[in-house]
């Protein structure tokens, strides 16, 4: 049966003490929503309805491929379902409703949901846990026999119910026209005065329908994000998550919690990541690649057999066997050949540097297309940028530029190039030839002497 998942997002999450809506929040680099977006479209949910409020501007961007509802009162989490209502009118399938400040539940988990409520014919099935700390969560009510027959919140329990230990994790899987069909039954007669959507469970069971319940096995899973402080046990949840199954994978590191790769980058085998290593967005790291410590690589794709020592590169590309660092900067656009050397205090930009080519120090190398076997001599730069407009920079193959060469763009240097030290090239090379730009060194006999008063040269 169809299954689509109902995501509620509206709440403001006070508790951040931020300007941006709780559920925009990043863990590793991914809002929080997303988290539970892409847990249910792995679970196999193909349309995800969100209903957003808080902050809806900022949050609505994130979501292109979801179905949007807005609450615009946060009337309690009932009324949210109510607001996505009539988007899911009709809908003769199966509904998940999941929280979109509980970054950390497993598709498999999702999964696992809909097939029990399935395989027990359930109007609804809710996921329970027994956190150690039950203060806070809706407690699972059951009859004379173990049937669920309610939920009751903290703030509305009894002091024989708020001893329960087994709670609502917030995750429930609804046959969409039970649920629809009782969403008008809903009242606020309780201690917050909400739209309880807890309330479904009784309301179901006492029209005689089947209500069913599933324990999730690791209650990290469930764990909501309501401060800055579990925003942060959260990543390392997931930091550990990933960090394991890399390992498992073939990925080796000298210390796995200092090591961040986001959800959506791929390491391959025979991968060393070193201390206070980042891998964000859709960065790919090939095999055999040693990276940090102290790298942050940002949407790169690194060929085999790197070494990344100190880097920070966004939106790079490089081939195999290439070398960088310690300490450069590979800025959007630099795309570095299969053995290439980029070196210290070094930083590229949209640049190629060719098979073989080497800027191993203190260089700026911008709008360049260097060819190969290359040698960029220290401290040389590419003068790309003449104050309004960008310029390209072109070196042939074989050409060594020596050091402290300014290379003013637009300028061409052919193949087999030299530039003399300190030059400053700003008309185009011929193949094969020397271009020196610097005065004839003069020589004053004996200035030192005189100068300071024989004090040195005595
Ligand atoms: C809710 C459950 C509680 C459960 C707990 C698990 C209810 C009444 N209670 O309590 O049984 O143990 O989650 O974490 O459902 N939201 C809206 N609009 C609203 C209210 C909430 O979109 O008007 C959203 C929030 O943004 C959040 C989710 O619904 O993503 C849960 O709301 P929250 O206020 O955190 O509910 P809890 O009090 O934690
Ligand atoms: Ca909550």
């Amino acid at each position: 049966m169809e299954a689509k998942a109902l995501i509620l997002a509206a709440g403001a999450g006070t508790r951040m003490k931020s300007n941006k809506p709780k559920v925009a929040h990043e863990m590793l680099g991914k809002p929080l929503v997303r988290w539970v977006v892409d847990a249910a479209r792995q679970a196999g949910c193909e349309d995800v309805h969100v209903v957003i409020g808080h902050g809806r501007e900022q949050v609505e961007p994130l979501l292109g491929d979801c179905v949007i509802s807005y609450q615009l009162e946060m009337l309690g989490t009932g009324h949210t379902v109510m607001c996505a209502a009539d988007k899911l009118e009709g809908f003769e399938g199966n509904v998940v409703v999941l929280c979109g400040d509980s970054p950390l539940i497993r598709p498999a988990t999702i999964e696992a949901l809909i097939a029990a409520h399935e395989a027990t014919g359930s109007a609804a099935t809710v996921l329970t846990m027994e956190p150690a700390n039950p203060f806070g969560y809706g407690r699972i009510v059951r009859d004379e026999s173990g049937n669920v027959c309610g939920i009751v919140e903290e703030k509305d329990c009894t002091d024989e119910q708020r001893a329960i230990r087994e709670c609502n994790s917030g995750v429930f899987c609804f046959s969409a026209p039970a649920l629809l069909s009782h969403l008008d039954k809903l009242d606020r007669n309780n201690a917050q005065g909400e739209y309880y959507l807890t309330d479904m469970l009784a309301l179901l069971a006492a029209d005689g329908l089947t209500v069913s319940s599933m324990v999730v096995e690791d209650d990290d899973e469930c764990l909501g994000v309501n401060s800055r402080s579990q925003l942060a046990a959260a990543s390392k949840i997931v930091q550990r998550r990933i960090n394991e199954q890399l390992m498992a994978g073939g990925i080796t590191m000298l210390d796995p919690d200092l090591v961040w790769v986001g959800p959506d980058c791929i390491v391959e085998n025979d991968v060393e990541l070193l201390p206070m290593t980042m891998l964000w967005g859709s960065t790919r790291v090939s095999s055999g690649c040693v990276i940090g410590p102290n790298t942050r690589l940002t949407d790169c794709a690194i060929g085999v057999d790197n070494v990344l020592e100190e880097v920070v590169g966004i939106e790079t590309t490089t081939e195999t066997g290439v070398t960088v660092g310690p300490r450069a900067y590979l800025r959007p656009g630099s795309y570095l050949c299969e053995g290439a050397h980029v070196g210290t205090h070094v930083e590229i930009k949209k640049s190629t540097v060719g098979p073989d080519s080497k800027v191993p120090h203190l260089s700026y190398i911008g709008d360049a297309t260097i060819g190969t076997d290359v040698n960029i001599g220290a401290g040389s730069i590419t003068c790309n940028y003449d104050g309004v407009n960008k310029h390209q920079t072109v070196i042939g193959d074989f050409t060594f530029v020596g050091s402290n060469t300014m290379l003013v763009a637009p300028v061409k240097l052919g193949s087999n190039v030299v530039t003399g030290a300190a030059s400053c090239i700003t008309k185009d090379v011929p193949d094969g030839a020397l271009a020196v730009e610097r005065n004839e060194q003069k020589i004053v006999e004996d200035w030192t002497a005189r100068h300071f008063k024989s004090k040195r040269m005595s």
